[in-house]
C-alpha cells in the first residue's frame, strides 16, 4: 500500500475540537459543526445513471465571499470539510477556496470524477495541502463509462488517480464505488485492480439521494444474496477498502429487503447536532440531501448566528426523531453516526466484530 505522510501537525487542533464538541454537548447539551458537506456546485459534465443532480437541471455555484464567510464561521469547531457537487472541479476558483478552508480546518476532502484531474491540476492540488482526495470510479472500464454515460471516463479517472500518486504524496487518494445490480457481478475482481494501484477503496450502495423525493426503479434495487456475500468476504479479506465492518455488513439487509432494513437500530438520529450541509444557491441544512426533508437556512443571515437561533436548533430536535436513513446507506450520513460521538464508535465496532463472527460461522 503506497505510504501517504500523515499531516500529523493537523491532529492536535482535530483532537482538541473533539473533546472540546463532547464536552459541551454532555455537559451543556451544546452543539457545533464538525463535519460540513459544501455541495459547491450543481454544474457536471457527466451524465450519471443514478445521479439526480444532473437531471435537476440546477446551475448554481455557491459565492465565493459566503463560501470565505461560512468556513471563517466554521473555523473554531469544524475537524473535517468535504467539498462535493456536482463536479467540485468546474468551480474555477476551486484552488483559491481550498488554500483558504486549509487555514481554519484541519481536515480538507475533496470527492471529484477525476476527468479534469490533470497533471497540472494535480501539482495545484498538492500545493494546497489538501488530505484527501477521492475519485469516483465504478467498475471496470465498460461498465464505469456506460454508468457515468461519457466516453473515457473510465481511462480519464484512472489518469487522475496516477497524477495524484506521482504529484501529490501527502494527499490521501481513495477510490469511491457505488454498488449497484449494473456492476455487482464485476466488483469482486475491481477490487483486486483497486488494490494493485495502491489506493483506498470506499464502497456506496446505490440510494435514492439527490434532490428527489421519490424511490424509483433502482433504488429499490434487490440484490441476490449470494452476489453480496460474494462482494462482502471479498471485502472483509482488504485491508485497502476503508467502509466500516458494521456498515458493510448491513447491506445484506439493504440489498435483501428493503423494507426491514435499519442500518443504526432504532436509535435516535445525532447527526444533526455535529453536522451541517451546505447547497449551491447558499442554502444549508442540518440533514438536507436525503429528499430534502431538513429546513434550509440561508448562508446570508450567518451560518453562526443561525444556528445559535431557535429555530435551528427547533429542526435539530425534530430531526432527531427523523428515521430517513433507514431507507438508505448513505455513507456521508450513516458513516460519520456510526463513527460519533466518540460512544457510538465503541458501540459499532463491537457491533461490527459481532456481525462478521455470526457471518463467517454462517458461512462454515
Ligand atoms: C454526487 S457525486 C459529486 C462528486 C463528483 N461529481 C463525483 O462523481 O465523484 C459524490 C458521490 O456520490 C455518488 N453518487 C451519485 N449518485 C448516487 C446514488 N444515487 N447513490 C449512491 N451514490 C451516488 C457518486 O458516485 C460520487 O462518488
Ligand atoms: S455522480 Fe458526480 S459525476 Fe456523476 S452526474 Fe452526479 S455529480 Fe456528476
Ligand atoms: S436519520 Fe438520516 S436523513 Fe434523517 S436527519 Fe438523521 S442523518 Fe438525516
Amino acid at each position: 500500500m503506497r505510504k501517504v505522510e500523515i499531516q500529523i501537525k493537523n491532529l492536535p487542533k482535530t483532537i482538541y475540537r473533539l473533546m472540546k464538541w463532547h464536552f459541551f454537548y454532555y455537559f451543556f447539551k451544546k452543539t457545533s459543526p464538525v463535519i460540513c458537506v459544501f455541495y459547491i456546485t450543481d454544474k457536471c459534465l457527466m451524465r450519471c445513471k443514478m445521479c439526480n443532480l444532473w437531471k435537476s437541471g440546477k446551475n448554481d455555484t455557491l459565492s465565493l465571499d459566503l463560501f470565505k464567510k461560512t468556513i471563517k464561521d466554521l473555523s473554531r469547531s469544524c475537524c473535517y470539510v468535504t467539498f462535493s457537487g456536482g463536479e467540485p472541479l468546474l468551480v474555477e476558483d476551486i484552488i483559491e477556496r481550498i488554500v483558504y478552508s486549509k487555514k481554519y480546518i484541519p481536515h480538507i476532502h475533496l470527492v471529484s470524477n477525476g476527468y479534469l484531474l490533470d497533471e497540472e491540476m494535480a501539482k495545484k492540488l498538492a500545493a494546497t495541502g489538501i488530505d484527501e482526495i477521492s475519485i469516483s470510479i465504478d467498475g471496470p472500464r465498460e461498465i464505469h463509462d456506460k454508468i457515468r454515460g461519457v466516453e473515457r471516463a473510465f481511462e480519464k479517472a484512472i489518469e487522475a488517480v496516477n497524477n495524484l500518486k506521482k504529484y501529490a504524496p501527502k494527499t490521501n487518494i481513495v477510490v469511491n464505488t457505488s454498488i449497484a445490480p449494473w456492476n455487482i457481478d464485476s466488483l469482486p475482481e475491481f477490487i483486486d485492480f483497486i488494490e494493485s494501484l495502491e489506493v483506498k477503496q470506499q464502497f456506496q450502495p446505490i440510494c435514492n439521494i439527490f434532490e428527489s423525493g421519490e424511490f424509483n426503479d433502482y433504488t429499490q434495487s434487490i440484490i441476490e444474496y449470494q452476489k453480496i456475500e460474494k462482494l462482502i468476504i471479498k471485502i472483509i479479506s482488504k485491508k485497502h477498502i476503508v467502509n466500516s465492518k458494521y456498515f458493510i455488513f448491513k447491506m445484506i439487509d439493504y440489498f435483501g429487503n428493503q423494507k426491514q432494513f435499519s442500518p443504526l437500530r432504532e436509535e435516535i438520529c445525532n447527526l444533526p447536532s455535529f453536522y451541517v450541509e451546505v447547497k449551491p444557491n447558499g442554502m444549508f441544512y442540518s440533514c438536507g440531501i436525503v429528499f430534502n426533508k431538513g429546513k434550509a437556512f440561508s448562508l446570508s443571515d450567518g451560518l453562526k448566528k443561525t444556528m445559535r437561533g431557535g429555530e435551528f436548533k427547533q429542526n435539530q430536535l425534530e430531526l432527531k426523531r427523523c428515521k430517513l436513513c433507514n431507507k438508505g446507506m448513505y455513507v456521508c450520513y450513516i458513516e460519520p453516526r456510526i463513527a460519533f460521538p466518540v460512544f457510538n464508535f465503541l458501540k459499532y465496532k463491537i457491533l461490527g466484530i459481532k456481525l462478521s463472527r455470526n457471518f463467517l460461522k454462517h458461512g462454515d
